[in-house]
Formats: C-alpha cells, structure tokens, sequence
C-alpha cells in the first residue's frame, strides 16, 4: 500500500532544505518506492495563513501520515506574539499530539569533514555516538507554567520539571535498545544532585537496567556531560536525556561532526512511526540566500527510509552518496574549508541526487 509522507516546510531555511530532500524522495518514487507526498502548514508559515502554528488540517493529515518530513520553525517575525501562538508551539504541538516522546540524535562525524569541526581532528575522528532525547515530557510540557504578578508587584516566570517513571522507562528502553545495537554502553544524562525529578529518572534508570544485563549503563551529571562532550566525545557510544538536556547537548555534539547543518533526527512513537526533521533551526540569519546546509534534512529522509519506510538499502545508498559529495570536496559554506568548492543549498542536492 501507497505510504503517505506529509512535508511540512516551515520557516527560515526550512523551503530551502526540505526542497532538498524532497528531490531524493522523488527520484526513489521514479525508481519505485511506493509513497505519496503530502504538503501542510506548520509554524510561522501557519500562523500567517491560518492564526494558528498548527492548524487542525496539518495535525489530522500528520495524524494520518506513515512519517513527516519537517524543515524548520521560528524566525524574527514572530518573536513577539504570545508563547501561545508562536511558530515553536506549533513544533511542541504535533511532537506532543503524535506520541513522538524519542528523539534519535545521531552525531557522526564524516571524516572528511574532520578540518570543519572547530575541535581538533583527533578528537573527533571516528566520532558515532547517539543522543536519545526525551521529547514529550519534562520541563517543555510541565504544568504550572506561566508568568505571575507577585504581591509586590514584581514578575516572576515558572516552569515545572516532571518526569513519571512510565516515561522514564519508555524512553530507557529505547535507549537500551539501540545500544544493544552498537557498542552496548548506555550514559543517562542527569542533574540528579539538584533536582528530585532526574534523581527519580537516575534510580528508574538503574531499575530499567537490570532487565538488560548485557547493556552497561553509566550516569553522568549534565555540566559534566557537557565538557566531556567537547574533552573527549568518543567515550559515548549512546546518551539518553531529558528534553531540555538533549536540546542543549544534541546542539553541542552537532559541532562534532563539523556544523549543525549535518545533523538529522528522527522522533518516534511507540510504533516507530515518525517525524524526521534536522536538529538546527530556521536560521533566519542566513535564510533566502540559498546557501545553508541541506544535508542534516537530507540526513533525516535517510532516517525516514530506514526507520519507518523499511527501505535500508535506499538509506545506505544516501548516506553513501552524501559521503561521495564529501569526498568530490563539495561543501556548503558552513562546512566549507580552505581548497574545497563551496556550492549552494541547491547544488549541494543535486550533487547527491547524482550521486545516488
Ligand atoms: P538555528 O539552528 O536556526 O541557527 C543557529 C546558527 O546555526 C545560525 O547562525 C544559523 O545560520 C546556523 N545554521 C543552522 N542551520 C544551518 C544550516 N542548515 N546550514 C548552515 N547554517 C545553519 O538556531 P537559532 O538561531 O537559535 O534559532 C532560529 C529560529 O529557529 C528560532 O525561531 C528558533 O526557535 C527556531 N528553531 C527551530 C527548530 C526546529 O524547527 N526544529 C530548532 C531550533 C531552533
Ligand atoms: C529543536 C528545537 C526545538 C526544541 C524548539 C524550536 C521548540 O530547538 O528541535 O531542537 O527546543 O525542541
Ligand atoms: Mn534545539
């Protein structure tokens, strides 16, 4: 049967790279891939069309969709409207009506790319490790929040870290699972000194464990896990975290792998259906110009194609092909290094168009 892939664009870079990625999907539709290709609002784009970041029709057509493709939301224009309706709600919203609670953040460092990392070569060389970020939980979605008047008339803004034990342990599965895939070594990411909601995600954790006896779980307090990320990021092999923890740490591991404009993601549902979209924002600073980096969206359709399309071998062949371009010394300007050609967004694709 036809699998339905919506492509929500959104803001900023967001047309720019997704028009990218969508040209490989295409090309693998030409081959025979059995997937049709559904467009919906989301974010800014929304607001402005609809008054709202994400529109009833864009969540039922996501809701009915075999797997999203989404670029990015956010830009300067709409910094000042309420939180309510802000483009970023719009993101927060189909993450959290759609169950996609694990956010796969794959840090591989292309070693091409190894001069574009501001880290030295050696330190990075190799570097494959997995951030498994908590996505629908925490402190993003914790009730009460809000901004209140106090009795002296001061401000204050509040924000509420929760993390039930089912969600915890949802969310370790996940992360052990993926482990036993590769070296087997688990890192849970906490601040379980400070705070009583990772001192449960800590001992819920440690429990989860003993259910994977080949797995060694390790745990890390986040400030630390932080600077060994930048020290020495090889020693990880999988990091699960919260989702304010992840968010930090996933932006941090992309300049690993020489720009966050090379990292995808995945986020999942309990049936590994999903929304696949790069870490990076709408970098409104560079967007329109047709020169950011398209290979983190292309990255995540390879995701897509793997995780939830059951088609590896149309995965490899992009990962592949993205290495090909390396290697031929294209580079967009945020990878771009001294004796490299540097090429624009849509050059990019069509290179690994070619190259597939
Ligand atoms: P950003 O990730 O958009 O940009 C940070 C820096 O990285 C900028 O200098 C940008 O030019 C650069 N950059 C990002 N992606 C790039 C790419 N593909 N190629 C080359 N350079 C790239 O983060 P920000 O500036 O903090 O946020 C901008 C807006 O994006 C905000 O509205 C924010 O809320 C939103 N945002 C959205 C998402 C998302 O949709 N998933 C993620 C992060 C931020
Ligand atoms: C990301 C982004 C989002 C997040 C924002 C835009 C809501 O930074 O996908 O990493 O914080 O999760
Ligand atoms: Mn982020």
């Amino acid at each position: 049967m036809t699998k339905k892939i919506v492509v929500l664009p959104g803001d900023g870079i967001g047309p720019e790279i997704v028009a990218e990625a969508v040209k490989i999907l295409e090309a693998f539709r030409q081959e025979g891939l059995d997937v049709s290709l559904e467009y919906g609002l989301i974010g800014g784009a929304a607001y402005d069309e609809t008054g709202t970041p994400l529109p009833d029709e864009t969540l039922q057509m996501s809701k009915q969709a075999d797997a999203i493709l989404l670029g990015a939301v956010g830009g300067y224009k709409w910094e000042s409207l309420d939180i309510s309706v802000r483009p970023e709600k719009g993101l927060l919203g189909i993450r959290s009506e759609l169950n996609l609670f694990a956010n796969l953040r794959p840090a591989i460092l292309y070693p091409q790319l190894a001069e574009a990392s501001t880290l030295k070569a050696d330190v990075v060389a190799g570097l494959d490790l997995m951030i498994v970020r908590e996505l629908t939980g925490g402190i993003y979605f914790g009730q009460p929040r809000g901004i209140r008047t106090l009795e002296n008339g001061e401000k204050q803004g509040f924000n509420t870290l929760v993390y039930r034990e089912s969600e915890i342990n949802r969310i370790g599965k996940v992360a052990f699972d993926i482990a036993s895939k590769r070296q087997g070594r688990v890192c849970s990411v906490d601040k379980a000194n400070v705070l009583e909601s990772t001192e449960l995600w800590r001992e819920t954790m440690t429990t989860l464990s003993e259910s994977y006896p080949d797995i060694e779980l390790s745990h890390m307090y986040v400030d630390n896990a932080a600077m060994q990320l930048v020290r020495a990021p090889k020693q990880f092999d999988v990091m699960v975290t919260t989702n304010m923890f992840g968010d930090i740490l996933s932006d941090c591991a992309s300049m690993l792998t020489g720009s966050i404009g090379m990292l995808p993601s995945a986020s999942l549902d309990e049936n590994s259906k999903g929304m696949y979209e790069p870490i990076h924002g709408s970098a409104p600073d560079i967007a329109g110009q047709n020169i950011a980096n398209p290979l983190a969206t292309i990255l995540s359709a390879a995701m897509m194609l793997r995780y939830t399309l059951d088609e590896a071998a149309m995965a490899d062949r992009i990962e592949k092909a993205v290495s090909k371009v390396l290697d031929d010394g294209l580079r967009t300007a945020d990878i771009y290094s001294e004796g490299m050609t540097k090429v624009s967004t849509s050059e990019m694709g069509d290179a690994v168009l070619a190259a597939l």
